[in-house]
């Protein structure tokens, strides 16, 4: 996720756009940058570094021009140095881009491109499309034409502001799965990722559609359909935000955004591992031992990944919490083994001890990270990157079900390579994992029921979540989430378990959430509800299957799905669960007490 803003007016552009770069600061602040024009010729200033340090640094604010971009980045191809920091341009000169989001095929277009004699400056996928359009244009009647022509050819996810010093008073901003808005002054306009960006200077938004592209003037503005070219009707939205209520994007909290951008977020994780998948598969293959390492959230996600891992590609990792791997495991892990390290923020320190220990005894470690060039993706051989976009809320919501994603697609991969799995199987579990965002989407409808849920709940003072099989890690995580923001005693644990002990403990209305998709163990859960429901426990199930209503209080319906993508999807009830009765006991969910985001100590 980064951070869009573009200017075009009366007002000095880089004033605008500086005021707009760090109000979309929490979208991304590993490297910013700046592009203006003023006669004819473009100025570009951009580094590594918060937007506050470089615009001392590199006098962001003494850049001359009346129209200008700006753009604040959250690397995902290539590190965050001075160099991948966007804008990128073309080899004349005359193009500057910023984007946000992920372009799959860049590396087949940069190819091309090379062998035209096109010459790179950066890593990153962005540049591709400066130079494409450049190339684009030699045989086009119009910069218009060029960059639709170019931007038909790009797969993946991109808002991009684009600017051409061909042309003088205009600027092109263009959305594709990554959010952009316009802002409509008086005598002079803006575009942003997000409307806080240009809300001190105007209320009026127009919100931009998928393959939508707006071609603005000081005083016009034209919406056009990417594909046809055709223009486009928009409606003005009044904006009745206060400043920090659109920080959040008109969300409360944090994490209720966040919970929100799982849609986005996983469609992120697919396409920008789409290209990557297959190297890391075949790479792994050779590895018969391998570790899971983890820590919190990340954990359960290593937990989920063994059971994906099991189904499909017939391989059973030991998955174990980082900081006991350290001291049990150092005698067997070796140049035989494989460590999965997964880490959002690629900084917990018993994360990354583990993976060091790993690297000493020679063996091979893949991270899973979010945080581009964090210390993980140092340490590691390979990395893999969630594509979440930085995530402020401490308790990890959108990093979990991308972590997930990523690892459903290495199973996936992995056991196409081994050939353990029915291809036509796999096929239509990747088409699955393809409309888990869709499917998130129709979950977070819930969002109010879930709501009224939590008010009837609020006093309670134990939950338990349990699961069979792959929703094990579900029921684990479920009560990691309330604990964690409500401080609500919550245990997570196999339904098989509940026998065993907890069940002593089940009186007249304690909560049981039952994780209860479709599946292997379906008809076991309802031998472990019906004994809940016996023992005067208040049963909360989660399911697809009509009969759930009859075993339980409340029944929150989920959409069908295979069994293994079930751990992505179940998770988002249980975090608005969360954050609802958090909220509702008066706590902070962003910041709740005793708790950091990183884990940097021991
Ligand atoms: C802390 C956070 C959790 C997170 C865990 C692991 O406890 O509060 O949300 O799951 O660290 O963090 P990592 O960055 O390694 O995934």
């Amino acid at each position: 996720m980064c951070g869009i803003i573009g200017y075009i007016g009366e007002r000095p552009a880089c004033e605008v756009i500086v005021r707009g770069l760090k109000r979309l600061e929490y979208r991304g602040y590993d490297s910013a940058g700046i592009v203006t024009e003023e006669n004819g010729e473009l100025f570009i200033r951009k580094g590594a570094g918060r937007i506050d340090e470089l615009t001392g640094k590199l006098g962001f604010l003494e850049m001359p021009g009346k129209r200008g971009i700006g753009h604040t980045r959250w690397a995902t191809h290539g590190v965050p140095n001075d160099i991948n920091a966007h804008p990128q341009r073309d080899c004349t000169g005359k193009i500057a881009l910023v984007h946000n989001g992920i372009i799959e095929n860049f590396a087949e277009i940069k190819e091309e491109l090379l062998s035209k004699g096109h010459r790179f400056e950066s890593d990153t996928d962005t540049e591709v499309i400066a130079h494409l359009i450049e190339e684009e244009l030699k045989s086009s009647e119009s910069f218009e034409e060029a960059m639709r022509r170019a931007l038909l050819r790009l797969k993946g996810s991109f808002a991009l502001g684009i600017i051409y010093t061909g042309e003088p008073d205009r600027l092109y901003f263009v959305r594709n799965e990554s959010p952009l808005v316009l802002g409509i002054g008086d005598g002079e306009n803006f575009a942003a990722s997000d409307v806080p960006a240009f809300l001190e200077y105007t209320n009026r938004a127009i919100f931009l559609d998928d393959r939508e592209y707006a071609v603005v003037t000081k005083d016009s503005y034209v919406v056009k359909n990417l594909d046809t070219g055709e223009t486009v009707e928009k409606p003005i939205h009044e904006i009745e935000w206060t400043l920090e209520m659109a920080e959040k994007a008109g969300f409360p909290h944090f994490m209720l955004k966040e919970i929100y951008e799982q849609p986005r977020a996983i469609r992120d994780a697919i396409h920008g591992n789409a290209d990557v998948i297959r190297t890391v598969a075949e790479e792994i293959a050779k590895y018969e031992k391998i570790f899971i390492v983890a820590m919190g959230t990340s954990y359960h996600a290593g937990l989920v990944g063994k059971y994906l891992f099991q189904r499909l590609a017939k391989r059973v990792p030991v998955v174990e919490d980082a900081s006991e791997f350290r001291y049990e495991f150092d005698d067997l892990v070796d140049e035989d083994s494989l460590v999965i390290a997964i880490t959002q923020s690629g900084e917990t320190a018993d994360t990354l001890a583990a993976m060091k220990l790993a690297k000493r005894k020679g063996a091979k470690v893949l991270a899973i990270v979010n945080v581009v060039g964090s210390m993980a993706t140092r340490i590691a051989d390979l990395t893999l990157y969630t594509h979440a976009g930085p995530e402020i809320g401490v308790a990890a919501t959108k990093t979990y079900t991308t972590q997930l994603t990523v690892l459903t697609m290495l199973a996936i991969e992995l056991a196409r390579v081994l050939g353990t799995a029915d291809e036509s199987y796999l096929n239509a579990l990747e088409e699955g994992l393809n409309a888990i965002p869709e499917l998130v989407e129709s979950v977070l409808k819930h969002d109010e029921s879930l709501r009224e849920l939590a008010e009837s709940l609020v006093d309670r003072r134990d939950f338990f979540y349990i699961g069979r099989g792959i929703s094990v890690p579900t029921a684990l995580e479920g009560a990691l989430k309330l604990k964690e923001i409500s401080y609500i005693h919550a245990e997570g644990l196999s339904a098989g378990e509940l026998k065993h002990g907890p069940l002593a403990l089940l009186e007249d209305g304690v909560p049981v959430v039952a994780i209860a998709p479709s599946g292997r163990t379906f008809d076991k859960m309802v031998g472990n509800m019906e004994e809940s429901r016996a023992r005067g426990a208040f049963v909360i199930s989660l399911g697809d299957r009509g009969e759930l209503k009859r075993l339980s209080d409340v029944l929150i319906e989920m959409p069908e799905t295979d069994e293994l993508l079930t751990p992505i999807l179940y998770a988002v009830p249980l975090q608005l669960i969360a954050y609802h009765l958090a909220v509702l006991r008066g706590n902070d969910p962003d910041k709740p007490r005793n708790l950091a985001k990183s884990v940097t100590v021991e």
